[in-house]
């Protein structure tokens, strides 16, 4: 239990406010505080949380920050501000309305919790960790960007469904962008440590793949009002938790790289060591040349993006 600890979250919709819940039920830090234009409703999900941790006897408080000025010395703040994904919509299709969002939000952050370390979790996700990262001048162990575990938990859950066993036992695990060129890596993925394709068809893990690379979708088209959040929330955690525990625990993270797989200035999903002073270590994995083009193809994805940025004045005077 790491007491003291306090975590801001900016945006309490349905990520943000699920998000907290998560923390608040595993007690992993002492306060966390809301930070949402609709001070209100908030104010009732602070009220609702903190009454369910004292059910559970975690000492969690849950907070409302009236102002981004509210939001001090927090330890860890995650970013779920922006619009949500609707069908039809890509993530893309969010970049320049977020991004604005982001940069104000960002500017708040490095003022008033200068020493946080920054979970983007609003789409399109890679792009708006980068947006982070340049908008803060933070170090880029400090801003991180959550996908790689909610498409990798993706991946596991159509795997045990078509496998129809294996629930708990199976590792997954996606590279890359957190868009539509995705690498989902079945070469990295096993059931109780037996490799995919000794349980699977070649078939059958090519519809895996697809559905996971589709997976946020398949829930937009089905909620039609907004885009996922139970899982996106889950994992959102996960990476709090481990950071506020310091337990160097590898997760898949959209970093910022330089020169990791061979690519510079662009936000790519890798194997990152998460622990106290944020994403500590990007692990390297060897890829195929199949891997590696797929990987090339996402990064150039999410490189388009921060050119768009670019192109568009965006990162001025930075
Ligand atoms: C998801 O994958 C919308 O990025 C969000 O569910």
């Amino acid at each position: 239990m790491s007491q003291g600890k306090r975590v801001g979250i900016v945006g309490a919709g349905n990520v943000g406010a699920t998000v907290a819940y998560s923390l608040a039920m595993l007690g992993s830090c002492h306060e966390i505080i809301l930070r949402d234009n609709k001070i209100d409703v908030a104010k009732g999900k602070a009220l609702d949380m903190s009454q369910a941790a004292s059910a559970v006897r975690s000492h969690t408080v849950v907070k409302v920050a009236e102002e981004m000025s509210d939001l001090v010395d927090c330890d860890v703040v995650v970013v779920t501000a922006g619009s949500p994904r609707l069908p039809g919509m890509s993530r893309d299709d969010l970049l320049m309305i977020n991004a604005k969002i982001t940069k104000e939000v960002i500017q708040g952050i490095a003022k008033y919790s200068p020493n946080a370390i920054v979970i983007m979790v609003s789409n399109p996700l890679d792009a708006m960790t980068y947006v982070a990262l340049k908008e803060s001048g933070f170090d880029r162990s400090r801003v991180i960007g959550m996908a790689g575990i909610l498409d990798s938990s993706r991946m596991a859950a159509f795997i045990q469904e078509k496998l129809g066993y294996g629930g708990g036992q199976i590792r997954a695990s996606v590279m890359g962008g957190h868009g539509d060129d995705m690498v989902p890596l079945p070469r990295y993925s096993t059931v109780a440590g037996v490799p995919l394709s000794d349980v699977l068809t070649s078939e059958e893990i090519a519809e895996i793949v697809e559905r996971t690379r589709h997976g946020g979708a398949e829930i937009v088209g089905y909620l039609k009002t907004g885009s996922a959040y139970y899982a996106p929330a889950k994992s959102t955690a996960i990476m709090v938790d481990a950071i506020l525990k310091d337990t160097k625990q590898i997760h898949p993270c959209a970093v910022y790289l330089e020169g990791e797989y061979g690519y510079s200035d662009v936000v790519s999903g890798v194997p990152v060591m998460l622990g106290a002073k944020g994403a500590e270590k990007i692990i390297e994995v060897t890829l195929d040349e199949k891997e590696k083009s797929m990987f090339a193809q996402s990064c150039a994805s999410v490189q388009k993006l921060i050119d768009t940025l670019k192109k568009n004045n965006f990162f001025e005077g930075k």
